[in-house]
């Protein structure tokens, strides 16, 4: 059995997230989406709240489990018996960085592999900050992130956009 980690912020997922995903459930027997909870990083949401935005935004499907995780993302991935870290590339400049990352990664756990995957042509342009600017901006972010998603940056940030009319 074949099972790959997804690590990631997922502050909050967003459509090119659930499209990797998708993509990942097509070659791997089982799916781990790792939130990474990072205690010298400032997120939007907290880990909790970043894990269960994620659960409310999968299709029902029993080879995806959700967790978070603080520490390397490869211990994350030994700790549940992976063999391989997806992460997913939109354009060229992601890669710079996709690549010091995945060649760091196999240097602390050689058995780990990192697959990269390309989300769909629709989702190359989207980012969780592109995304909470928007929105905190009282733009429109439907259909870009799950319903429970779009519910949970409004009740965040649309606030702040009123206040600042
Ligand atoms: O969604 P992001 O913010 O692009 O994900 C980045 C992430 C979580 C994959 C990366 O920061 C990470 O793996 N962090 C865990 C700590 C770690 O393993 N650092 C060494 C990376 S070589």
């Amino acid at each position: 059995m074949t099972t790959a980690v997804y690590p990631g912020s997922f502050d909050p997922i967003h459509s090119g997230h659930l499209d990797v995903i998708g993509r990942a459930c097509q070659i791997f027997d089982r799916v781990v989406v790792g939130v990474l909870d990072n205690e010298l990083k400032r997120y939007l949401f907290s880990a909790e709240e970043r894990a269960d935005l994620v659960r409310q935004s999968l299709p029902a499907d029993t080879k995806i489990e959700v967790r978070h995780f603080s520490g390397l993302a490869v211990a994350f991935a030994v700790a549940e018996g992976a063999q391989v870290i997806v992460r997913g590339l939109r354009a060229v400049s992601d890669l710079d960085s996709e690549f010091q990352m995945a060649l760091m990664n196999r240097r602390l756990e050689p058995k780990v592999d990192t697959v990269f995957l390309t989300t769909g042509l629709s989702n190359v342009y989207l980012s969780s900050s592109l995304l909470r600017d928007v929105c905190a901006h009282g733009g429109s972010i439907e259909g870009l992130v799950s319903p429970a998603v779009e519910r949970a940056l409004q009740q965040k940030l649309a606030p702040a956009a009123v206040r600042a009319g």
